[in-house]
């Protein structure tokens, strides 16, 4: 209910593609469709792709990263009907999300990636080529003064196609030498790049060094001021959330993440995990940067979990049970302290709620809430019990205990409702 009063409170500014009225709004770029589909199995059909694109606008996603429309026929109609359908979709709060094609930074790429989104309603095209001295020399096989030289005429090219809101990314910027991005980045912004994406491709760079890079393009860049800053961080070291985190502490107003956190290798930052780390933290941990460092984004968190589930089914990624937020485990309680703190008060062991991502709490579907196991305390077990209906005489609940405990032991995945009634029975049984 707090986090709903949060989200009705901050009605989310007016999308304007370079600039973001409100300072302290962090825009949710969502790449579950582009780079999430990258992950190794995970691929999806045309209705599938519709389907999550409506959930993500559902959701509150800023934009949309459709897909790679020069990859394939497939890939380019269904980042075409993305565009054409939800790209003109009015959901929640009046928004219709940005729908963006990525392209390589060339002209048959653009030109594939315009026509596929500019039928939305606000399309975005996101061109990219590497920066990093490996990249340039054994990939490209281009000098940095090429690599310039390309990234500007890309940019321009998308421009005379008639493209306004046009996204530049340094690829393996993360490992790339900052005075050569300095350069190429002053470059794309006078040939009218509108948001500059500063992505950690492999996922190499600490917290504090994302966030330095962050810091440091924003002081030297020619014309930073005119742009919106983002970020991409990969998973490879599981720090992707917090370099994402490190980098909005830092300005950047763009995070770019997926459902569940798939993409290539160890996956991308979880938007999930971005965005409730700002719906909990946002208010007090965001100083630096631009803005009063209250942040806030445009996510309804009620959508997380079916959003989650849908990515999952689809793709046929399950996620890990002890995944932050959206694993199966995240609200289950087995151990006796715990399960008595949380019949005394939610607080001491959960600092979300399941309902607040859209979990209901007792649903043997969900799994929410308290598991009876083998670690389970008295209390759990005859507050449980009492809720099925069984007040029972304090002796009886301690046998009952004592045999719940000996099947416990040996029943993986803990005890149901069901197993419960049936000791119920068998120690009514047993003493009559
Ligand atoms: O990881 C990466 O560098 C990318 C870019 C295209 C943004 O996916």
């Amino acid at each position: 209910e707090e986090l709903e009063v949060l989200y009705k409170r901050r009605p989310r500014p007016e999308y304007i593609p370079n600039h973001i009225p409100d300072p302290d709004y962090v825009r949710i770029f969502d790449t579950t469709l582009r780079d999430g589909e990258q992950s190794p199995g995970a691929t999806l059909t045309s209705n599938e792709k519709l389907e999550i694109a409506r959930m993500l606008a559902k959701l509150g996603v800023d934009i949309i990263e459709a897909g790679f429309p020069i990859a394939s026929p497939d890939d380019f109609a269904a980042v075409k009907q993305i565009a054409d359908v939800v790209g003109n979709e009015v959901f929640e709060d009046g928004y219709v999300p940005v729908i963006c094609g990525l392209s390589r930074a060339n002209e048959k790429d653009i030109a594939r990636a315009w026509d596929a989104v500019k039928g939305a309603k606000l399309p975005r095209v996101h061109t990219f080529i590497a920066t990093s001295k490996i990249h340039m020399e054994t990939k490209l096989n281009k000098t940095p003064d090429q690599v310039v030289e390309i990234a500007v005429n890309a940019v321009k090219y998308a421009k005379s196609l008639g493209c306004n809101d046009i996204e530049f990314s340094p690829e393996d910027a993360g490992r790339s030498d900052p005075e050569f991005l300095y350069r190429i980045l002053s470059a794309v912004i006078e040939a009218g790049a509108t948001t500059l994406n500063i992505p950690d491709t492999t996922g190499w760079n600490m917290p504090w060094e994302f966030g330095g890079l962050i810091e440091q393009l924003r002081a030297n860049v020619t014309g930073a001021d005119k742009v919106v800053f983002s970020t991409h961080c990969q998973n490879d070291l599981g720090l992707a959330t917090a370099n994402s985190l490190a980098g909005a502490l830092n300005g950047a107003r763009q995070l770019e993440c997926t459902i569940n956190g798939i993409g290539e290798r160890a996956g991308n930052a979880s938007l999930e995990e971005v965005c409730m780390a700002l719906a909990l933290k946002g208010d007090e941990q965001f100083k630096g940067g631009p803005g009063t460092g209250k942040l806030y984004t445009g996510i309804n968190p009620v959508h997380i979990s079916p959003t989650s589930k849908m990515v999952s089914e689809y793709t046929g990624m399950m996620c890990q049970p002890h995944k932050a937020i959206v694993g199966a485990n995240a609200f289950k309680h087995e151990s006796g302290i715990h399960q008595d703190g949380m019949i005394k008060n939610k607080s001491t062991y959960e600092i979300m709620t399941p309902e607040s991502i859209g979990l209901m709490r007792g649903d043997q579907e969900s799994g929410a809430g308290i598991v009876l196991g083998k670690h389970s305390g008295r209390n759990a077990v005859g507050t449980r019990l009492r809720e099925l209906g069984y007040d029972l005489e304090p002796e009886k609940l301690n046998a009952v205990f004592a045999r719940f405990k000996e099947v416990a032991e040996k029943k993986k995945g803990g005890l149901e409702d069901e197993d419960l009634e049936a000791l119920v029975t068998d120690q009514a049984g047993l003493t009559n």
